[in-house]
């Protein structure tokens, strides 16, 4: 059943509404934006919002403007915490560990909150396939599952180009994929491998923000491109957005254009809340 958001909101409170978005896409199309930018629509909408920063290369906290945003140490660094956790230190590929380590009690501990947007960065997980299984990738693996799986928050999951950090059992909770494009073929081809990657392990909820649109032009282009796919917003090429990052400003200063496209794409995903409801076992 879909719902509009308007009759969603007066039947849950806010507070209890889960939804699950991850973010991802070739690298540099505007991942890290969107997805503070959806943050920050959700908080202040009032949901109770956090972000994880699944991306290696981690700027979602300087985006979202977090003071001092160098001083956060990643999970994934958090040597102590690993073996804890896992019974055995990082790096130990192979070894004795526990797969499946407490987690629960992580992200009120670790979670960093700015403007009513709470965040936990993960750090590098190591890639080698299904075969690199270390400490540090278990209690990764077992945390972004924990948070998809079992949060009452919105969780915005910004990602790298690619839906490694997902599982099969956590990409059924994730409600929405999206995946960024800019007008080019390279992030189209990223989209279509994406998609049969998520299609692989049980992901169907995909659909495309286009970002960095500057054109009638472009927009055809991606739509012609993409055309079996679901578009949720067109964000235009934002001169404000350049003028931010060479500025080393948070991103949130974005153009009117920008911010209501983005409110666009927030209220697209609200009717996701039919996945929602059944997760409340609302009928
Ligand atoms: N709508 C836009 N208009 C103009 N510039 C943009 C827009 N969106 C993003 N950018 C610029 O593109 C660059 C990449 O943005 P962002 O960091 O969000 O991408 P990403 O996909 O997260 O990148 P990465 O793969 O490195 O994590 C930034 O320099 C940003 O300023
Ligand atoms: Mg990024």
């Amino acid at each position: 059943m879909r719902i509009s958001p308007k009759v969603l909101a007066l039947i849950v409170p806010k507070s209890k509404i889960l939804m699950k978005i991850a973010i991802s896409g070739k690298g540099g199309v505007g991942k890290t934006i969107l997805a503070s930018l959806l943050a920050r629509t959700f908080a202040e909408a009032d949901y109770s919002v956090l972000a994880i920063d699944a991306d290696p290369n981690s700027n979602l906290a300087a985006t979202l403007g977090f003071p001092h945003p160098e001083e956060i140490t990643p999970i994934s660094e958090m040597s102590a915490l690993i073996e804890e956790r896992t019974g055995a230190p990082p790096g130990q590929a192979g070894g004795f560990f526990k797969l499946n380590p407490r987690v629960d009690d992580l992200p009120e501990k670790y979670w960093r909150e700015y403007n009513g947007v709470k965040l936990m960065v993960m750090g590098r997980i190591k890639k080698g396939g299904s075969g690199c299984y270390c400490p540090e990738n278990a209690l990764l693996q077992a945390l972004i599952s924990h948070l998809l799986l079992e949060r009452d928050e919105v969780v915005i999951l910004d990602m790298e180009a690619g839906v490694e950090h997902l599982g099969r059992a956590t990409a059924r909770a994730v409600d929405k994929l999206i995946v960024v494009v800019e007008p080019g073929r390279r992030s189209v081809e990223t989209a279509y491998r994406i998609d049969k990657l998520a299609r692989e392990i049980g992901l169907h909820n995909i659909a495309i923000v286009a970002n960095k649109v500057r054109s009638q032009s472009d927009r055809k282009f991606l739509t012609s491109s993409l055309p079996d796919f679901k578009f949720l917003g067109f964000i235009p090429y934002d001169q404000a957005i350049v003028n931010a990052d060479l500025a080393n400003r948070p991103v949130l200063n974005a153009s009117k254009q920008v911010i209501n496209e983005v409110r666009n794409i927030y209220n697209a995903l609200l009717p996701t809340a039919s996945a929602v409801n059944q997760k409340l076992k609302i009928k």
